[in-house]
């Protein structure tokens, strides 16, 4: 009686506790040369980690649908020509160079490359407040789109190094 009454009360403080419990994510995306690592924290900030078999732009994104249309999305990486890492927080309307937000709400951590590969790091808040250009990070199953450029100029993609996945950020 006592263990029963302990065990559906250990369960309700787990299930409580579900979406806020910091969560990790480490997922191998195209054959692993786009890995995505992801965490959550209590105070609802996620930062995102991407290492990548590329030299180029690194696309990271939330989106309504896995197409382009719609996402909020982040592109960032280091450009060895000037030496300089760079991010910014976008928009896409469709297929094209995702626009640059009108209110910026990525923190760059890191981006740095060597011959083949491209780690970038950022963080952003879950629910940004941006309510006309970012999606909010849910406790949800959503559509994560990622991409990786060529070169650092912001071209097109290519038909391989871009797709989408399905994932919940904060499933605890
Ligand atoms: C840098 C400028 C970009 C250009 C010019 C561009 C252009 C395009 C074009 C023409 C297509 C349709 C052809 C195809 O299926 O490959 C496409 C599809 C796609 N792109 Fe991009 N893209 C850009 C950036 C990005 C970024 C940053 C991401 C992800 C973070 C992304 C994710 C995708 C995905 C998932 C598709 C397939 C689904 C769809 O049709 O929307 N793209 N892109
Ligand atoms: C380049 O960086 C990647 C990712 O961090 C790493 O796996 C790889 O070993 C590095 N290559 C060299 C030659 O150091």
């Amino acid at each position: 009686m006592e263990s029963a009454k302990l065990f559906i009360f250990a369960i309700l403080v787990v299930s409580a506790l579900g979406g806020i419990v910091p969560h990790r994510a480490v997922v191998p995306i195209n054959d692993g040369k786009y890995l995505l690592e992801t965490r959550v924290t209590l105070t609802g900030i996620l930062t995102v980690k991407v290492t990548a078999e590329s030299t180029g732009w690194l696309g990271w994104g939330i989106s309504p649908t896995g197409e382009m249309a719609g996402s909020d999305m982040i592109i960032g990486g280091f450009n060895a020509d000037t030496g300089e890492a760079y991010i910014g927080d976008r928009f896409s309307s469709g297929h094209g160079l995702p626009a640059l937000d009108t209110i910026q709400n990525v923190e760059l951590i890191s981006a740095s490359e060597n011959a083949t590969h491209t780690v970038l790091e950022f963080s952003r808040a879950v629910d940004t407040g941006d309510v006309e250009q970012d999606l909010k990070v849910e406790n949800a199953v959503q559509y994560i789109v990622w991409a990786a450029g060529e070169t650092d100029d912001l071209a097109y993609h290519g038909q391989v190094n871009r797709g989408a996945i399905e994932l919940n950020l904060m499933d605890g």
